[in-house]
């Protein structure tokens, strides 16, 4: 068995609700290309990045654009969700999130997170959780997306351990295989169907204890 070292998390759907903001600005998005996108449109892009995320959209919709108009649609979708995140505080912090964080703490294992948004710092700063992570790898640092296991490679890097000493918590499908593919321990936040590839899985955080992240 090894000592688990540190624990890497997903920021989007595991620490915070802010699923429910990125579908709003890219429903706002489709609506204005002429296009409807439902919720269960929107699973395929959680976990997923900005640019992906867009070119998903737009393959649902079936409408093509060059690449300078994507990065204008791209950055128009940002620009309504940072709107839409700017009132957030504490009170958007996920079931169980800030309890385990501290036990964690208490507990001397390390935290990083794993998130692939480019506006990470700035929810973890506005819900007050930033000090509690030892290291923040986002989309800021990264260049290979989710599934590729890039972001806890880099996470277990800057925490200096080894990625099997880690334990990854993700609510993506996406999520779970870049876990796997860095050889990490994998649970779950959300469904059992869909994150069936994970090694366990929990509704929240809140049911997260020590024992659980024992193998
Ligand atoms: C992920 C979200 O955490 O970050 C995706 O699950 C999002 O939905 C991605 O597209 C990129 O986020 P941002 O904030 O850089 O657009
Ligand atoms: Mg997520």
């Amino acid at each position: 068995m090894t000592p688990i070292k540190a624990c890497i998390f997903d920021l989007d759907g595991v620490i915070v609700d802010t699923a429910k903001f990125h579908y709003l600005a890219w429903r706002r998005l489709a609506q204005e290309l002429g296009f409807d996108f439902s919720e269960e449109d929107n699973e395929r892009l959680k976990g997923v990045s900005r640019m992906d995320s867009l070119n998903i959209l737009l393959e649902i919709g079936g409408v093509e654009l060059d690449d300078a108009k994507k990065e204008e649609l791209a950055q128009k979708k940002n620009d309504w969700y940072v709107e839409l995140i700017s009132d957030m505080d504490e009170s958007e912090i996920l079931p169980g999130t800030t309890e385990f964080l501290t036990m964690l703490r208490e507990a001397g294992i390390k935290i990083s997170l794993g998130s692939a948004s480019k506006n990470a710092r700035t929810i973890l700063t506005k819900i007050g959780l930033i000090e509690m992570f030892d290291a923040i790898v986002d989309g800021t640092h990264i260049s290979k997306a989710k599934p590729d296991p890039e972001v806890f490679l880099l996470g277990a890097k800057e925490l200096g351990v080894e990625p099997n000493e880690c334990v990854v918590f993700e609510d993506a499908f996406a999520g779970v295989e870049a876990a796997i593919n860095a050889g990490m321990y994998v649970i779950g936040i959300g469904s059992k169907e869909t994150l069936h590839r994970a090694n366990d899985v929990v509704a929240s955080l809140a049911e997260m204890t020590l024992d659980r992240l024992v193998k």
